[in-house]
């Protein structure tokens, strides 16, 4: 089976790539644990200086693996444990370097919330940013009930994630989730090379700058550790599964 999440290096710039195309780019447990492992790798490597976080052509995902998602609400261990997206979720928010993404067509549920988490973010006029959490009988993840109203403002933020209306690239450009809107043909090579300038820059000065842009993280830790918290309370709801049910059991398009 080929990599489901493909690493390679460009410079001091570690490019992640996500590569299961036939699904959209859907995340399973095991995708997640490579892209923990890449963050840490790329953390602990001293010649990384940036993370360039790519999808597929036409889609960078298509959000959790709403199969991994069913199987988690079925089994009796849903209950306790941290799940591989839960562990990648704090791996995003602590990661100390520069993190940038390029993003093609959907970029569905963790997909739009990491955008919070980057650095920076180049969108192809076909990307399309949505957080359908609600729909499917679940809550927010990643910081996104605290970072979303922030970037947003509380009444688009009700849109996206109380109406789970999508997005597209100009929308998250206006709102600034997204730095700018580039033809799919040069997205990659655009955004690898503001990870190479980053990567570039006096080490040091580049981390502790990101830290103070950041703040103090405290409460948004806090904030996640509660969203997980109800997160999976919620999943082992009736709505949820119904809603996971329904998606597995669509005829094939
Ligand atoms: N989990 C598991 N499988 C998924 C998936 C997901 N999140 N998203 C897509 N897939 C699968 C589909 O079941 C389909 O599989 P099949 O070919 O075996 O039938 C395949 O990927 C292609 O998806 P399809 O829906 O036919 O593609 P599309 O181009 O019409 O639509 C999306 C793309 C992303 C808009 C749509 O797939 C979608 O809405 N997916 C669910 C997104 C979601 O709710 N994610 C959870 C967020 S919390």
């Amino acid at each position: 089976m080929s990599e489901l999440v493909q690493v390679r290096r460009e410079g001091a710039v570690s490019c992640v790539t996500l590569a299961r195309p036939e699904k959209k780019n859907a995340l399973t447990s095991a995708m997640y644990q490579r892209l923990i492992d890449a963050f840490d790798e790329a953390s602990r490597e001293q010649n990384v200086g940036a993370i360039l976080l790519t999808g597929s052509p036409g889609v960078f995902t298509a959000g959790n693996d709403i199969g991994d998602f069913l199987a988690a609400a079925l089994a009796a261990s849903a209950a306790s444990g941290e799940s591989a997206g839960g562990r990648f979720i704090r791996s995003l928010a602590k990661f100390d370097k520069p993190l940038v993404a390029a993003i093609e067509g959907p970029a569905v549920g963790i997909g739009t919330t990491l955008c919070f988490h980057c650095d920076l973010v180049y969108a192809a006029p076909s990307a399309r940013f949505s957080m359908p959490f609600v729909n499917l009988g679940i809550v927010p993840e990643a910081g996104s009930s605290l970072l979303a109203p922030q970037r947003f403002g509380m009444a688009k933020a009700a849109e996206y994630l109380l109406l789970a209306e999508p997005f597209d690239a100009e929308t998250a450009r206006d709102f600034g989730l997204v730095n700018a809107i580039v033809e799919p043909a040069a997205l990659y090579a655009h955004a690898l090379a503001k990870a190479q300038a980053l990567a570039a820059k006096p080490r040091e000065a580049m981390l502790a700058t990101r830290r103070l842009l950041r703040g103090d993280p405290t409460a948004l830790l806090a904030r996640m550790d509660e969203e997980l918290r109800v997160f999976h309370e919620r999943l082992r709801s009736p709505e949820a599964r119904e809603a996971f049910l329904a998606f597995m059991q669509k005829p094939k398009g």
